[in-house]
């Protein structure tokens, strides 16, 4: 995501320091420690500016929602709009994905979103995509028997690409839709999802769950059809 240069981010980033954590690593495995009223813990993997965050720690104030985030000037207007709303349950990360296992405990996590992350199109980059099998074995770590992925994309070969991924890992598929919204609104929707909504572009859906047959260690290989151009070439036979 390309974002305008905030001014004034450094005191706009301060101001909210109470829900920034700068230590995380210090956190690990007793992240509900400082939570009594939170039960469980969710993470939100690239939380952009923080529509869906908010949306969500409202909803559910037994969650302690930790959103990660790796460009502070998106970031400070997450943790801006969660401050507005005093919402206790919301921490935020300024960090990147690949470094989730120094801040977080094997099976501390019980749900991971991933709502709307970029595609890296191009082969050579498929190992950033936030569902290459590197990821998911990282995310079957922190995640119990029984944790969810909860994924959303408008980017249908980047969802196929995925499903394929997924489903080599062995996690279970549920709910799994490529419209959504197809009959109105379903859930919280996310800040690009509410602008693809109302541009009527298709949102694609799917719960992966962590089961006993789910890949968590060992070293991925080369990638399975690192290029999305089949996935593409179907969507325009469509
Ligand atoms: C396309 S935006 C979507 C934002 C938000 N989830 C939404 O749906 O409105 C993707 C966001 O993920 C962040 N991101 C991408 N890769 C990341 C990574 N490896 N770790 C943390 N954040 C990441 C980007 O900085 C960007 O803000």
């Amino acid at each position: 995501m390309r974002m305008r240069k905030k001014p004034n981010l450094l005191p706009r980033l301060e101001r909210c320091a109470a829900v920034l954590v700068s230590a995380p690593e210090a956190l690990r495995g007793k992240w509900l420690c400082g939570h009594p009223a939170c039960t469980s813990l969710a993470l939100e993997i690239g939380c952009g500016k923080g529509g869906f965050t908010a949306a969500l720690a409202a909803q559910e104030p037994d969650t302690l929602l930790v959103a990660v985030e790796r460009v502070p000037d998106a970031l400070v207007v997450a943790m801006e709009r969660v401050c507005a709303q005093g919402l206790r349950n919301v921490l935020f990360l300024n960090s990147d994905a690949k470094l989730l296992e120094n801040q977080f405990a094997p099976g501390e996590i019980c749900r991971i979103f991933i709502n709307f992350c970029d595609p890296w199109p191009k082969s050579r980059d498929a190992k950033h995509r936030l569902t290459a099998p590197s990821f998911l074995r990282s995310y079957a770590r922190l995640l119990p028997i029984g944790g969810e992925i909860c994924f959303k994309t408008d980017n249908r070969p980047l969802f196929e690409w995925s499903l394929l991924q997924l489903h080599a890992e062995g996690w279970r598929l549920r709910e799994l839709t490529y419209d959504l919204h197809a009959n109105g609104p379903v859930g919280i929707m996310t800040d690009y999802e509410t602008k693809f909504y109302s541009q009527s572009v298709k949102i694609h859906r799917v719960v992966a769950e962590k089961t006993a047959n789910t890949v968590c260690d060992g070293d991925p290989g080369r990638l399975r059809n690192a290029s999305l151009a089949d996935a593409y070439a179907n969507q325009s036979r469509e």
